[in-house]
């Protein structure tokens, strides 16, 4: 099997959707090897613990700007964990080139809009001021530029009359957890192709 470091920086559900789909499947081409978070109270640190994943935290605080400072103990515990493939999962941090290259090719990320549409933070809201109709979230390998990259995957939710960017936060969700295991599944197996969930 091939060994899954997953990154988060908060409560992790799409960290959970990941280590389930493949602990729950014998015939699942990963296996869960590392859950790292650069936040120490990331609730989702207990519920990989809870499951027997192995955790560990690199908080970013103590390294102010200085991002490649940050990075270089970063991979420390994915380098230690022998990860094949490290899946962003609601990691809040901006990753610098040299630490995106040491993963080119095996580094996957899950981002709460249709891209190219609304890199970056506030998504839900930016879709509603947009007057959008459809929203949604995307899986995409990482590249050095930000939330850019080949896509993988792409679920769509509607958007509907009266929506706060919390209930597009919330519908878009429940999708991010369907599309993100089947795109990683996928992906572990070598398909590359685009996949779409409606
Ligand atoms: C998810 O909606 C994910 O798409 C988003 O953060 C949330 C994390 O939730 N990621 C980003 O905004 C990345 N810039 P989770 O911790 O429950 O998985």
């Amino acid at each position: 099997k091939k060994t899954v470091a997953i990154l988060i920086s908060g409560g992790g559900s799409n960290m959970v959707t990941l280590v389930d789909s493949m602990l729950n499947d014998p015939g699942h081409p990963g296996r869960p090897c590392l859950v790292l978070s650069n936040n120490a109270d990331a609730g989702g640190l207990t519920k990989a613990a809870e499951r027997g994943v192995a955790t560990a935290v690199v908080d970013h605080r103590p390294f102010g700007k200085d991002r490649a400072a940050f990075e270089a103990e970063l991979v420390k515990p994915i380098l230690n964990a022998g990860a094949d493939v490290v899946c962003l999962a609601g990691f809040m941090r901006v990753l610098t080139a040299g630490f995106v290259s040491q993963f080119e090719g095996r580094m996957l990320n899950i981002h709460p809009s249709l891209l190219p549409k609304y890199k970056g933070l506030h998504t839900h809201a930016r879709a509603l001021e947009a007057g959008d109709d459809r929203h949604g979230c995307t899986v995409h390998e990482v590249t050095p530029r930000l939330d850019d990259g080949p896509l993988l995957g792409q679920a769509e939710v509607p958007v509907l009359p009266g929506d706060t960017p919390e209930d597009l936060a919330a519908r878009v969700l429940v999708q991010e957890h369907r599309l993100y295991p089947a795109v990683l599944a996928r992906y572990l197996r070598g398909e590359h192709a685009m996949l779409r969930l409606s």
